[in-house]
């Protein structure tokens, strides 16, 4: 702690630089822009405690930035272990009015390149308010709200489970952490899951995963699907992808995309940027599907369907973007052809098979640069390019998606903050989707922001159509 503000972060000295694309983005960022201004004085987040953990970039310093703004306390960890931005992460410590050596912002924990044991300190420190508990939680992945629950369950348990031999290294870390907190610290998740008044998720893993918890009977409040905002799921993961995919390869290789052969494992919102940047740059691209309703709709964009063992051996490019686990395995890496680059745009490293691949004996591993490694075989001689060790490339090879698109969903999670927080009688303990007129707010925004110029809907017109002039303009069941 300096200045009494609580950190760790990578070098605070990098704040000046964070701050100089701060002011840049807040510029692409309209929607938390006009939040701001909407909620500067009614301060809704007023009273709010924030357990926020999403990628520590320079688009979520907007957001954390905003959230404060709006009269929220909050405290900050990354979601994944290479996607910190350092100069972000040291911008929003400092905060606009302080300097390094007395900082005045958030407090954030965060650096890129953390180990899996740090990670999971960063999610503790995020729960861990002097004095008192969060009263709400901003998630990524489900990971922070996972901590509060499996917490609350061992408290009550009285112990931590010993480890299963068919754990990740990552489930081995986080029980770990966990056999060390639960009895220095008796009650704490307990406390916390009875403080928190809801959590807003940002993305489809963590989504599946909250229904999951749901569906158990463990969940301990209320939250909101911020992925299945249209202004989210249809944006961020379709457009952002289209920008990041691009330049997580570019910047991770510097290959040549034009020509090649591209393998796009799943083809929902993810997998649909995916295949359509991949094919703007002239790759040939071929979509692997187990829905037979996606897969009609990448034969419609004109791409073929095909499986894995079919175009492994023929791909120069292999991105898996399923949320599922177990898409690339060993067998596959080792039927590709010379120098394939490999990475995943999932959520999580488990959609490749990086821990069957690390522990093989006869493979050798050639670091090129942080977060590009090649893999070498040792019975041939041949290799392949492995981004950010299989977890998400576009932000552990490059920043993630850029900030206008992260306008829509952060602007999203704002929304859903505040719905949470300040109507807590409206949302009973269950997964609840933003109300849609909320979601065409967001939209409205930033199409103004696009200098679009909208039809207002005639008086009779609204009638024909069974809507309100002022919308939602269409029923919950509608597909976009
Ligand atoms: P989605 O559910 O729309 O799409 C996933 C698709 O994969 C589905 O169509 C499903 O049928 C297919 N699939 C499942 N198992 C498969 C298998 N074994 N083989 C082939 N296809 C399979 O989900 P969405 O929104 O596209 O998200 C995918 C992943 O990307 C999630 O983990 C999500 O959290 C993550 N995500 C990552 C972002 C990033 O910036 N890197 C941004 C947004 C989401």
């Amino acid at each position: 702690s300096v200045n009494g503000v609580e950190f760790k972060v990578a070098d605070l000295s990098l704040a000046e630089a964070g701050r100089k694309q701060i002011r840049l983005a807040e510029h692409e960022m309209p929607g938390l822009m006009a939040l701001r201004e909407e909620y500067a004085a009614e301060q809704p987040l007023a009273g709010a405690r924030i357990a926020g953990s999403i990628h520590m970039t320079v688009q979520t310093a907007v957001l954390i930035e905003t959230l404060t703004s709006l009269g929220a306390e909050v405290r900050w960890a990354s979601c994944n272990i290479f996607s910190t931005q350092d100069e972000a992460a040291a911008a929003v410590v400092v905060g606009p009015e302080g300097s390094p050596e007395a900082p005045s912002g958030v407090p954030v924990f965060a650096w890129k390149g953390e180990t899996l044991a740090e990670y999971w300190w960063c999610t503790e420190q995020i729960m861990t308010w002097p004095d008192t508990e969060p009263n709400m939680i901003l998630d990524d992945g489900g990971d922070a709200t996972m901590l509060v629950i499996k917490g609350k369950e061992f408290e009550q348990a009285g112990a931590v489970p010993s480890d299963d031999s068919a754990w990740s290294a990552e489930e081995k870390v986080f029980h770990a952490l966990l056999r060390e907190s639960v009895p220095a610290h008796p009650g704490k998740y307990t406390a916390i899951a009875d403080a928190v008044q809801g959590v807003t998720e940002e993305t489809t893993t963590g989504v599946h995963r909250l229904y999951h918890f749901h569906s158990e009977g463990v969940l301990p409040f209320p939250a909101i699907n911020v992925n299945d905002a249209v202004t989210k799921s249809k944006f961020d993961n379709k457009y952002g992808t289209r920008h990041s995919l691009l330049d997580g390869i570019n910047r991770g290789t510097d290959a040549l995309i034009g020509g090649k052969k591209a393998l796009v494992c799943g083809y929902g919102d993810v997998g649909k940027g995916c295949a359509e940047a991949l094919a703007g740059q002239g790759a040939r691209v071929q979509v692997t599907e187990i829905d037979p309703i996606n897969a009609l709709q990448a034969l419609m964009d004109g791409f073929d369907v095909v499986t894995v063992d079919e175009a492994i051996g023929n791909a120069d490019i292999i991105i898996t973007a399923t949320g599922n686990k177990d898409i690339i395995t060993f067998d596959h890496m080792k039927r590709m052809k010379d120098k394939a680059i490999l990475g995943n745009i999932g959520h999580f490293d488990n959609e490749i098979d990086m821990a069957g691949l690390e522990s093989a004996a006869d493979v050798t591993r050639i670091n090129i640069k942080p977060q590009v490694d090649e893999f070498v075989f040792d019975s041939d001689g041949r290799s392949i390019i492995v981004l950010s060790e299989g977890r998400l490339l576009n932000l552990g090879n490059a920043t993630g998606h850029p900030s206008f698109v992260m306008s829509n969903s952060f602007s999203d999670q704002v929304i859903a903050q505040i719905e949470l927080f300040s109507k807590a009688d409206q949302y009973p303990i269950g997964v609840h989707l933003l109300p849609k007129i909320l979601d065409e707010k967001v939209a409205r925004l930033h199409v103004e922001a696009l200098g679009g110029s909208l039809t207002k809907l005639a008086k009779d017109q609204a009638e024909y159509i069974g809507v309100d002039v002022e919308g939602p303009y269409k029923p919950e069941h509608y597909r976009y």
